[in-house]
């Protein structure tokens, strides 16, 4: 039985604006009849706008040096314990090599806030786009504009920063020494750049609630982004949130089906925080809507080191496994680009 209230607010969120209780009420499905026809109604969604596929990217974690202090990354710099390695620029061709040779499409370069210079990742990035046609995607945290614009002039063509969460204070609570409205400005200087952009969150880090979470389904849906990723928070023994309880998988589930309704087009990973719980719940994420599955090209030795948080589960897929994965959902595995599908991206000028 599906109530009357819940078909109502499902058709009420494919508007523009979607109204914050909607959003609430769905987030908030918990009976199995309506979880299912939220997920269903989700991958309609999603097989219309962008297609019954799944996006796969080659993820590459270069170096788990960081000086930022997010209070719930394992990789936070007063983790005194962490295991800190960097990638030479020609291990991580080494790797992009690897993952081409599969018919990758894309590379993912994600690190920490690390000391490397500006340079030498523009090298990096165009070295790895002479050698080989793929896509770069950046997820190096913020920097200034000048960064951003090197790299952009390097090659690359996709930046992530999630903004993990658009209320002031609870961001603030969560990166003691950052604010909202920088990430904010990072974000608009990514677009300006005529990156394509992604962004984020994690559910159930203390202190969200459903009306935080919400608030950031408006903001990604008056905000138009490429690419949304979206994972449980899993505590990390090392960082001020160790005993806290980890986020949970339905209303994880739930926040995938909802933000896809609610923004159609953007590629949404089946993160590998999804897969790290006490199962691997990828499978859901994408009977939820999701369309992407970035297996993990790191090198063996450094995988272990990349601890965000713990039980981490770095699968580097096989080409079988991948079918599988596609099989079971319904979905064909798309070895392609798969650049932004947004309405406007075809618009927008990227920068010379
Ligand atoms: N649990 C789940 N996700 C995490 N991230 C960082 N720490 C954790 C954690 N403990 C996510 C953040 C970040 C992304 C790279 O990983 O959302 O943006």
């Amino acid at each position: 039985m599906i109530r009357a209230s819940v078909r109502d607010a499902l058709s009420r969120i494919q508007s523009a604006f979607p109204r914050r209780e909607d959003l609430e009420t769905l987030l908030s499905l918990s009976d199995p009849d309506e979880t299912s026809y939220l997920h269903a109604k989700a991958c309609a969604v999603r097989n219309t706008y962008c297609q019954e596929r799944i996006a796969v990217r080659a993820l590459i974690e270069i170096s788990s040096v960081c000086k930022n202090s997010c209070n719930y990354c394992g990789l936070n710099r007063y983790n005194g314990e962490a295991s800190r390695y960097t990638m030479s620029n020609n291990e991580v061709l080494k790797s992009g090599k690897l993952a081409a040779s599969q018919g990758f499409m894309t590379v993912v370069l994600q690190s920490g806030e690390n000391g490397r210079t500006t340079e030498s990742i523009a090298q990096l990035i165009a070295q790895i786009k002479q050698e080989f046609p793929i896509a770069v995607s950046l997820s190096l945290g913020e920097h200034p504009y000048e960064d951003y614009l090197a790299w952009k002039r390097a090659g690359a063509d996709r930046y992530l920063l999630r903004i993990e969460s658009t209320d002031e204070d609870f961001y603030r609570s969560l990166h003691t020494d950052r604010s909202l409205s920088t990430r904010l400005e990072c974000l608009a200087h990514l677009r300006r750049l005529g990156y394509q952009a992604g962004s984020g969150i994690m559910v159930g880090v203390p202190g969200q609630s459903i009306s935080t979470i919400a608030r950031d389904i408006q903001f990604f849906s008056e905000n138009q982004f490429a690419m949304i990723g979206i994972g449980p928070f899993i505590p990390h023994p090392q960082t001020p949130l160790a005993k806290c309880p980890g986020g949970d998988p339905l209303l994880t589930l739930n926040t995938i089906a909802v933000t896809r309704i609610a923004t159609k087009y953007p590629w949404m990973p089946a993160t590998t925080a999804l897969g790290s719980l006490n199962r691997d719940y990828r499978m859901e994420g994408l009977m939820a809507g999701a369309n992407v599955i970035m297996p993990n090209f790191t090198p063996q030795r450094y995988k272990s080191q990349y601890a965000i948080y713990p039980n981490k589960q770095s699968r580097a897929e096989t080409p079988e496994s991948l079918e599988h994965l596609g099989k079971s959902a319904n979905l064909a595995i798309d070895y392609g680009r798969c650049d932004s599908l947004l309405p406007e991206w075809n618009t927008c000028t990227p920068i010379a």
